[in-house]
């Protein structure tokens, strides 16, 4: 198998986080549920967790990162716990459904929203950004890296507009939080919400919310927190105020073994690794005749993601014979990023997406080059057929 799916999940975990989560899953305790050996190892394991995130991503205070299940979690807790009626938020059309259903569901609740457009390449227009912003606007709320196209969004500049305007900026990390440099103090980020199972490189069901220190968010769960068990209402306290409940401790001990992996590699290393096989892809398959690609590639830094069409064939059927003729993983259809799609005029086709990780080979990708010249040579005669709309 050929795996070109790691915007979905990467696939090729390190050995030592399969061995942190088996290990875990033998010996960990409740954190903060006890004050017996299993347990206390448990806490500061977390613990320890939490001063690598902050550090990984420039906050200051460790007490800052709660762990929810993903960056879905985080950003339905950070959206629906800091937005209120009247509220004027501003958003973008690169966003995925856990930034934008969020944000929908708070519109029905009296939220005014904004959404940016984007231009043919799928970039935002900043200087619109800065116009739009209200007496009224509490948040910006944006991705850093296009799950759909790779492109970037350029935060540090995002966060500059959202401090000279006192409203707050939350960001949606999944597609770059493991292999993209981000800083939350550098870049005025207040809120950024991660996932643990892509470029970090942990397991699924693990993620997180950072939280700058002074941002009060309302908390989504209450419930068990080990701690004022007589209190009626939910502790306040930073992490306890945004998890209840016992956490996800073996997704944890996976992230936190994942850590040691990409700092032998160097985030830098695996980020210019990544690139060069997207580039040596995107370079190949470019001018195949009957190939469309989207996106900025007229950028060196973005995500390392390429996204196509073949002429106008179903994007699902382009996949499955991928998959089913070459062994080749990609992911086809809407990608959960409705806005972007109508916006590149791929709302009935789809697109077929193929995102590279660290352990991706140049074989692999040669392989990749020579399955869309052959699928692109057979489109002009038979092949996949035409796209039939019903794109979920
Ligand atoms: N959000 C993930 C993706 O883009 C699952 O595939």
């Amino acid at each position: 198998m050929i795996y070109l799916d790691n915007a979905a999940t990467t696939i090729q975990k390190p050995e030592v986080v399969v061995e942190a989560v088996a290990s875990a899953m033998r010996h960990m305790g409740n954190a903060g549920r006890g004050a017996h050996e299993v347990s206390l190892d448990s806490s500061r394991l977390i613990y320890d967790t939490r001063q690598q995130l902050a550090k990984l991503f420039g906050l200051e205070d460790p007490t800052g990162v709660a762990f929810t299940a993903n960056s879905t979690a985080g950003l339905n807790i950070a959206i629906q716990g800091i937005l209120n009626p009247g509220d004027h938020v501003i958003s973008t059309a690169m966003e995925h459904n856990s930034v934008l259903r969020p944000l929908y569901r708070m519109q029905e609740q009296g939220i005014e929203l904004t959404i940016l457009p984007v231009d043919r390449l799928g970039n935002l227009c900043y200087e619109d950004m800065e116009r739009e912003i209200r007496s009224t606007t509490k948040a910006i709320v944006c991705t850093h890296a296009s799950n759909l196209t790779g492109n970037l969004i350029d935060l540090k500049r995002v966060g500059k507009i959202a401090a000279a305007h006192g409203v707050l900026l939350i960001v949606d990390a999944s597609q770059s939080a493991g292999v993209f440099e981000i800083n939350m103090s550098e870049m005025g980020i207040d809120v950024l919400c991660f996932t643990g199972h892509k470029s970090l490189l942990g397991p699924q069901g693990i993620g997180g919310i950072c939280v700058k220190k002074g941002v009060e968010i309302r908390p989504l769960f209450v419930g068990g927190s080990g701690v004022h068990s007589y209190q009626k209402n939910h502790p306040a306290r930073m992490p306890t105020a945004l998890e209840a409940g016992t956490l996800n401790g073996h997704g944890i001990a996976g992230l936190h073994a994942a850590r040691a992996y990409r700092e032998e590699i160097g985030i830098g290393k695996m980020r210019e690794r990544e690139l060069a096989l997207m580039q040596y892809f995107y370079e190949e398959i470019k001018d195949i005749p009957n190939v469309t690609v989207y996106g900025d590639f007229t950028v060196k830094m973005r995500a390392p993601i390429v996204t196509l069409n073949i002429g106008d064939y179903d994007s699902g059927e382009v996949a499955d014979e991928l998959a089913l003729t070459y062994g080749i993983m990609t992911r086809a259809g809407a990608h959960c990023a409705p806005l972007l799609h109508e916006a590149l005029g791929t709302k009935e086709q789809g697109a077929v997406r193929f995102s590279f990780a660290y352990s991706n080979t140049e074989a692999e990708v040669e392989e990749a080059i020579r399955a869309i010249r052959e699928l692109a040579q057979d489109s002009g005669r038979s092949g996949p057929s035409k796209a039939a709309g019903n794109i979920q």
